[in-house]
């Protein structure tokens, strides 16, 4: 691996720059489980990367169909041409989709997967003369990547304030359905049903009939692991459907595995009008993400001249041949391990190992859901922040163990592949960790 001799030119996301520079927290190779600094040091990866590697690192299948890919056709445009595997993996796609959604457009990240899901939902409502729906509804504290649209929708302060005035007509969200009395919760809490008739009273102030989609994640998880429950989206699907808004999924993070099911929507028996996908569709080894529309949608522009463009929408590398081939052979892999039933038959391992960390120092929530869980610390009322990334310094340098946090909450998403002890042994690194910040 090349050593860098100068880290200034490198301007990381989302990372405190000059701290990092002081101390880099450098990733050379990695595999399975484990990422390899350069020295050769193991790192338990308890995040999959950015929830992305749920097959874990390092797969040789992968590899080889991104090798082969990128001797037989590097590139090949999606706009009025295409290739064979982009047209094999939107099938495979929609097999694994909720009843009713068949088409996938690709796109290269989850950014761009919501942002297409927006577009996708106003055009939607323009080509059926309902073109007065414009408003797209977000909740607090949601994550949909941070372009404009994704960040207006979005509920995260920090990623929406230095870079207003945001996009016209998404000024509403809704409350994110948590609040302290649900703290501790094992799984997925008890949802009371007022968070979600929340929307009645957007309804009731705009008018059902300004309103173009809601947007929500299944289980918020940048924010730091909010699971909600079934009947919180059931109720929010049948409120969409009595005023004719669009309801969309982001399972940017959820889909593919992390909460045992192909979709979150599997698991909750809650079909959305479009879903989001993104990192995990290709174990993170090719940037790729799409959505899935219902045929509902779908079918809407596919009226006019035959000839003339349906959607003025897409992106140079949209079904990258590279990315295709990584997906493809991910999917295989997540059939043939049988992956995500693997990660319903964890989940009760994670939940018990995670809540064993209740009266840990500082530890103020857990909260698990699927191969996902958070431990919410006492921020630093100084310095709200500090202790997350304190936590992220001694995981990695003195616990061997790369971590994932929100603010001050720590987030969990081993990849899929994770057995029993690496579970236990996530949980005990974490442990070690809060006892030295105390
Ligand atoms: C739910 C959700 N939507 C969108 C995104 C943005 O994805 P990307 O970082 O690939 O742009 C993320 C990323 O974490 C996410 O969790």
């Amino acid at each position: 691996m090349r050593q860098p001799n100068d880290l200034s030119a490198f301007w990381l996301p989302f990372t405190p720059n000059r701290h990092f520079k002081t101390a880099p927290r450098m990733l050379a190779r990695a595999e399975g489980m484990y990422y390899y600094d350069e020295s050769g040091r193991a790192l338990l990866d308890a995040c999959a990367g950015l929830w992305c590697v749920n097959a874990g690192h390092g797969r040789k299948p992968i590899a080889e169909a991104i090798a082969r890919v990128a001797q037989d056709l590097d590139y090949a445009p999606t706009f009025q041409f295409a290739h064979p595997e982009a047209f094999a993996l939107a099938q495979r796609i929609a097999a694994l989709a909720p009843e009713g959604l068949d088409h996938v457009f690709f796109v290269n990240s989850g950014s761009e997967a919501c942002d297409a899901a927006l577009k996708v939902a106003r055009a939607y409502f323009q080509k059926i003369g309902q073109g007065g729906r414009f408003r797209l509804i977000g909740r607090e504290k949601g994550y949909h990547g941070v372009t404009f649209a994704g960040i207006s929708v979005g509920g995260l302060g920090n990623n929406r304030k230095p870079y207003g005035p945001l996009l016209p007509g998404t000024d509403d969200h809704l409350l994110l359905p948590y609040d302290a009395s649900m703290r501790f919760t094992r799984g997925e809490p008890d949802t009371p049903l007022a968070f979600a008739d929340d929307l009645d009273k957007l309804v009731a102030l705009h008018g059902g009939e300004t309103i173009a989609a809601v947007i929500v994640e299944p289980m918020a998880g940048s924010a730091g692991v909010f699971p909600t429950s079934g009947e919180y989206l059931k109720r929010l699907r049948e409120t969409c459907d009595r005023y004719g808004i669009l309801l969309i999924f982001d399972e940017v993070i959820t889909a593919f595995g992390r909460l045992g099911h192909a979709f979150a929507a599997e698991r909750y028996g809650v079909v959305p009008d479009i879903v989001t996908f993104a990192k995990a569709v290709s174990n993170g080894a090719v940037p790729m993400g799409g959505i899935v529309v219902s045929n509902k949608i779908y079918d809407a522009f596919m009226g006019g001249e035959d000839w003339q463009i349906e959607l003025f929408h897409g992106h140079t590398y949209s079904a990258h041949p590279l990315a295709c081939a990584a997906a493809l052979a991910t999917l295989d892999i997540y059939r043939d391990e049988n992956l995500f039933g693997r990660a319903e038959k964890l989940e009760p391992v994670l939940q018990d190992a995670v809540h064993e960390l209740r009266g840990a120092p500082f530890v103020m929530d857990i909260r698990n859901v699927g191969m996902a869980a958070a431990i919410e610390l006492e921020p630093d009322p100084a310095a709200p922040g500090r202790r997350g990334y304190e936590v992220i310094q001694r995981a990695f340098h003195d616990e061997n163990l790369v971590v994932r946090v929100s603010g001050d909450t720590i987030a969990l998403s081993p990849p899929l592949i994770v057995n029993e002890s690496e579970i236990t042994e996530i949980v005990e690194k974490i442990r070690h960790v809060l006892q030295a910040l105390h």
